[in-house]
């Protein structure tokens, strides 16, 4: 597979990424390989899924030359601030050993122990940095994760450069409509975390069915369905079978069955 999609300043970025979340260090050498055996060239990942370090050996010893790797990591989301920024990315770069980042994302707009917390002032100052990293040639592309569309505006309104993606939970039943047409608007490529709703979705007797229909497993109707909506899944998996599956999505779901898709209830809000 060699689909990308173009982000706004115009890197490209394929159109599947390896997810790595809750992936520990020691499972991460070993999936992270597999994904790459299986034809992946874009992994992601967070200093705060404290696995870079086997994340990068894997890439490093895999028979591949480091631009044809797309990688991703991000800014722990309780750091805000300039000179904290460029530290952490330094940690980064040191745990992958590499000497850039293909794609750099604030993880979230606020500490997850303080979810909602309004800290536009220190995303702000969090961008800037970034913004000097990405004019260094330091970081090919930069953006969000977990933004809202207030959160990006306060980076529009105060910042140089708009962001290239933000990474958000988006899968079947999860209702992203607005922030996907902002996202659009301001050419903002929208990467879906959590395709699978972290595996809770397919033993739906609907999502079984209609996965039947198109001959795909479940799980490739819901990475299918996030590219269906011009979003670029991110699948996660340990298992080798699993992790091939997850690539392999050469069909299209109807316009009618998208539109059923889309009315399906948020299996994750309780
Ligand atoms: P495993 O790692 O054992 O394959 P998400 O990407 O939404 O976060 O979902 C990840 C979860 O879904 C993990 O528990 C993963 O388990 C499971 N999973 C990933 N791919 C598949 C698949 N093709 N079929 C069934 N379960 C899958």
């Amino acid at each position: 597979n060699d689909r990308v999609f173009t982000l706004h300043k115009g890197v490209e970025i394929p159109d599947i990424g390896f997810g790595t979340w809750q992936i520990p260090n020691e499972e991460a050498y070993a999936a992270v390989t597999t994904a790459l055996e299986n034809g992946y060239t874009h992994i992601d990942t967070a200093l705060a899924y404290q696995n870079e370090e086997n994340v990068g050996k894997a890439i490093q010893d895999f028979n591949i030359s480091r631009e044809k790797v797309f990688i991703t990591s991000k800014l722990p989301a309780q750091i805000k601030g300039y000179d904290v920024t460029l530290e952490a990315f330094g940690e980064t770069i040191s745990n992958l050993g590499v000497d850039y980042l293909d794609l750099y994302l604030i993880h979230a707009p606020w500490p997850w122990d303080d979810i909602g917390k309004d800290c536009t002032e220190g995303n702000i100052e969090s961008w800037k940095a970034m913004e000097k990293l990405y004019k260094e040639g330091k970081i090919r592309a930069i953006g969000v994760s977990n933004f809202a569309e207030k959160d990006i505006q306060a980076l529009i309104d105060a910042c140089e450069i708009v962001p290239m993606a933000n990474q958000i939970p988006f899968y079947i039943g999860r209702d992203q409509a607005s922030l996907l047409q902002f996202c659009r608007q301001h050419h903002i490529v929208v990467e879906a975390y959590s395709p699978l709703a972290t595996g809770q979705i397919l033993n739906n007797a609907e999502i079984k069915e209609m996965a039947a229909k198109y001959d795909v497993t479940p799980a490739q109707l819901c990475i299918r369905y996030c590219l269906e909506h011009g979003t670029l899944p991110l699948p996660k998996s340990t298992n080798k079978e699993r992790i091939l599956e997850n690539s392999q999505l050469d069909f299209t779901i109807s316009p009618e069955d998208v539109q059923k898709l889309d009315a399906f209830e948020d299996i994750r809000a309780k």
